[in-house]
């Protein structure tokens, strides 16, 4: 079954082809990142217009890639959520208008089951459930227990800001552009040590769950003064500044892995399934590989951890299967939670 991937939900437009949920003949997309940096963040006026520009020059290039053409794609797969409803229009609107026009059946995917999905794709072995699934990305931040590939709840998640928004707003602090998550990884090579006192997050009434405004807000004033604001000059030189992006780094993952290796062993998993942008952070992955003793841990491959379509495709595969039909009134839900309702 080749499945034509189509993914816009933030700020990449992207698309693929995939064959039976595995095998990528192709994954690309256009990044808008240049166009937001100057904001320190994305503009979804800004997204939309972009995407429209791009979406069917994405498609071309997805089949010229796979070498495919239109003719031999069995079925349509479409992020329709979460993410910017004038983002996801676009998207979900060239999918259904390439259903109707070829006849082709289309499903709809959400974007954080697919994260995780990723995960998966580059296994040769089958994966045992239930397994654990950890989404970190710049809107979401979740632990789940997979009882099936199509069959999850939520354990734990995030009660303010997502891991990936919390690393774009402390890059934004110090000056460094967007997408902060890199540029914090970047910098924190440089630096060492734990002087700032920077400490994780804690939720009192449910321990397992996440709060990242409060470390943020430590960056904030270790780097500009104790009640500091955002617009406040920069009292750190360039090596110290390195120190605080490690402090940082280190005290949000250390709080991921701990609770997520807490609610691993509390429930009985040893798979571990990784999903969503800041996955692509090393020093993350090392942090998990030293005290993951004993468990399986999966990590996106590469091109799959960031917003991609071959994901969509991919997982359209397994949701899809006994779609025959495209349906017109399928809309976007920029609201769509992982478990289907809405946050
Ligand atoms: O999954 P994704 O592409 O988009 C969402 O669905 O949100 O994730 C984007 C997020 C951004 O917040 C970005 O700063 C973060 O992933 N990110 C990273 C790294 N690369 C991307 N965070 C930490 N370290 C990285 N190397
Ligand atoms: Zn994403």
């Amino acid at each position: 079954m080749v499945i034509l991937g189509i993914e816009t939900s933030c700020d990449e437009t992207a698309a693929a082809v995939v064959v039976d949920g595995k095998r990528i003949l192709s994954n690309v997309f256009a990044s808008q990142a240049k166009e937001h940096e100057r904001f320190g963040g994305v503009v979804p006026e800004l997204a939309s217009r972009a995407h429209a520009e791009q979406m069917l020059l994405i498609i071309d290039e997805a089949l010229v890639k796979a070498g495919v053409t239109l003719d031999e794609i069995d079925q349509i797969a479409v992020a329709n959520g979460p993410g910017l409803i004038g983002s996801l229009m676009v998207g979900v609107n060239a999918a259904k208008t390439l259903a109707w026009s070829r006849n082709l059946p289309l499903v709809s995917v959400n974007h954080l089951h697919a994260h995780l999905y990723a995960s998966l794709m580059q296994e040769e072995q089958e994966v045992t459930f239930p397994a654990i699934g950890v989404i970190l990305s710049g809107g979401h931040t979740a632990i789940l227990k997979m009882h099936s590939l199509t069959d999850y709840e939520l354990l734990s998640t995030t009660v303010d800001d997502a891991i990936g928004e919390a690393f774009d707003k402390a890059a934004k602090v110090i000056g460094l552009p967007y997408p902060g998550g890199p540029e914090i990884e970047k910098l924190a090579k440089e630096g060492g040590g734990a002087r700032f006192g920077l400490r994780p997050g804690r939720v009192k009434r449910s321990p397992h769950y996440f709060s990242f405004s409060g470390l943020k807000t430590g960056f904030l004033y270790a780097a500009k003064g104790a009640g500091a604001k955002k617009e406040s000059p920069l009292l750190l030189k360039q090596n110290e500044l390195a120190d605080l992006a490690y402090e940082f780094q280190e005290v949000a993952f250390g709080d991921v892995v701990k609770k997520t290796l807490k609610i691993a062993r509390e429930v009985g998993c040893s798979t571990l399934l990784f999903g969503g942008g800041v996955t692509m952070n090393q020093r993350l992955r090392e942090l998990f590989h030293e005290q993951a003793t004993g468990m399986q841990l999966l990590f996106p491959g590469k091109g799959l951890s960031l917003d991609n379509a071959a994901m969509i495709a991919g997982l359209g595969y397994h949701l899809g299967k006994n779609e025959r039909a495209f349906d017109l009134h399928l809309e976007p839900s920029p609201s769509v939670s992982l478990l289907g309702g809405v946050d």
